[in-house]
């Protein structure tokens, strides 16, 4: 069976989706570099399909590391999840986000093209649209200026793949994630932060776990339904699963371009206020929250048109945000 790399397979999204690459039968070996991960997540992944997956503690901002990586392993495909995501960060730090989102995916693109591996899913993400126009998001949505250095990389870096795919045989799928949420049924793998969530659902859970004293929910101001802004949270392994059927349209060369973006949400918007009491209903959990001033940078909504991801890739999401939520906070139990 085909063997993938997959860059970040430690993280959140990258170890759900080694889960699927394996229950599916590929050879799987990770490249992560525990910047926002922890080795013990190997063993879990392990513990879940029965498969250790080959592990590389790389660097993939070290050049020669990724030339040694390619000349010593061959592979037939990379699903890239390995970088730097919080937005805030971002800001603070642009250079090194620059350095490690943008020179790393160079790095595996030249080397890509030096070994003849032609088989790419990019971590993209709905960022990319800004506050769209018009709503839900299709992929033709006009790309707004990046709100953030994070956001910036993930517009770059889709450009970087287009210009790489005309001058190699790469073909290149990027996935446009909405907000990624919810853990692993097993509970032996979820989201883990580190230090203060700035996501909804883990700062959530740690809430109703009494590690956080209370919610601040960001602005209740918005034009919106409830005056809470608007998001797609789509289940974890659901987007795992999205990354399964990319590849395989790209082995078995089923690709229309080569360069394809998909938008993988729910398709449906759920309010921050609403997220709040489907994790009451679903928890039995009453949540401390208060409302506070909106968070700067913040767009009102964004949920997806899941139309191409449907039509091509025939994908559809099969869990619904309460499961999410269920499992997020069954997760959290575990921590
Ligand atoms: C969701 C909603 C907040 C925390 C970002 C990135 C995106 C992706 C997911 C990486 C917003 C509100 C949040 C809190 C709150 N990141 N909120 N109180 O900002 O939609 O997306 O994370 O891949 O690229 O842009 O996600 O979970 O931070 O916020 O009220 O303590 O919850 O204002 O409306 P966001 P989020």
């Amino acid at each position: 069976m085909s063997k993938i790399l997959v860059t970040g397979g430690l993280g959140f999204i990258g170890s759900h989706t080694v889960v699927e690459l394996q229950n599916e039968g590929y050879d799987v070996v990770i490249i992560d570099d525990l910047s926002n991960s922890t080795i013990d997540v190997l063993d879990k992944i392990t513990s879940i399909t029965g498969i250790k997956p080959d592990y590389f503690n790389i660097d993939l901002k070290v050049k020669s590391s990724v030339q040694d990586f390619f000349k010593n392993n061959k592979i037939d495909g990379i699903i890239h999840f390995a970088a730097s995501k919080a937005v805030g960060e971002s800001v603070q730090k642009p250079l090194e986000y620059y350095e490690n989102n943008i020179g790393s995916l160079v790095y595996l693109l030249q080397e890509m093209k030096a070994t003849n591996v032609n088989n790419f899913i990019f971590s993209s993400s709905c960022t990319v649209y800004g506050q769209a126009d018009e709503l839900p998001i299709t992929e033709d949505a006009p790309i707004k200026p990046a709100e953030s250095p994070y956001g910036n990389t993930k517009q770059i870096g889709e450009e970087i793949i287009k210009d790489s795919t005309k001058v190699s045989d790469i073909k290149a799928i990027a996935l446009r994630y909405f907000n990624p949420v919810g853990a692993h049924p097993s509970t032996k793998i979820g989201e883990l932060p580190i230090g203060v969530p700035q996501n909804l659902i883990p700062f959530v859970t740690q809430t109703a776990a009494r590690i956080r004293e209370q919610l601040s929910v960001f602005g209740s101001d918005y034009e919106t339904p409830d005056g809470t802004a608007v998001r797609d949270y789509i289940h974890v392994v659901d987007l795992a699963k999205a990354h399964i059927v990319a590849l395989q349209r790209l082995l078995k060369n089923k690709n229309k371009s080569n360069f394809e973006v998909f938008n993988i949400g729910t398709g449906k918007g759920n309010s921050v206020l609403e997220v709040i009491k489907a994790f009451e209903k679903v928890t039995g959990k009453k949540l401390n929250y208060k409302l506070v001033d909106r968070r700067p940078g913040d767009i009102t909504a964004a949920y997806a048109d899941t139309t191409l991801a449907t039509k091509e890739l025939g994908w559809k999401p099969e869990l619904t945000l309460e499961d999410a939520l269920l499992s997020a906070w069954k997760w959290q139990e575990t921590l």
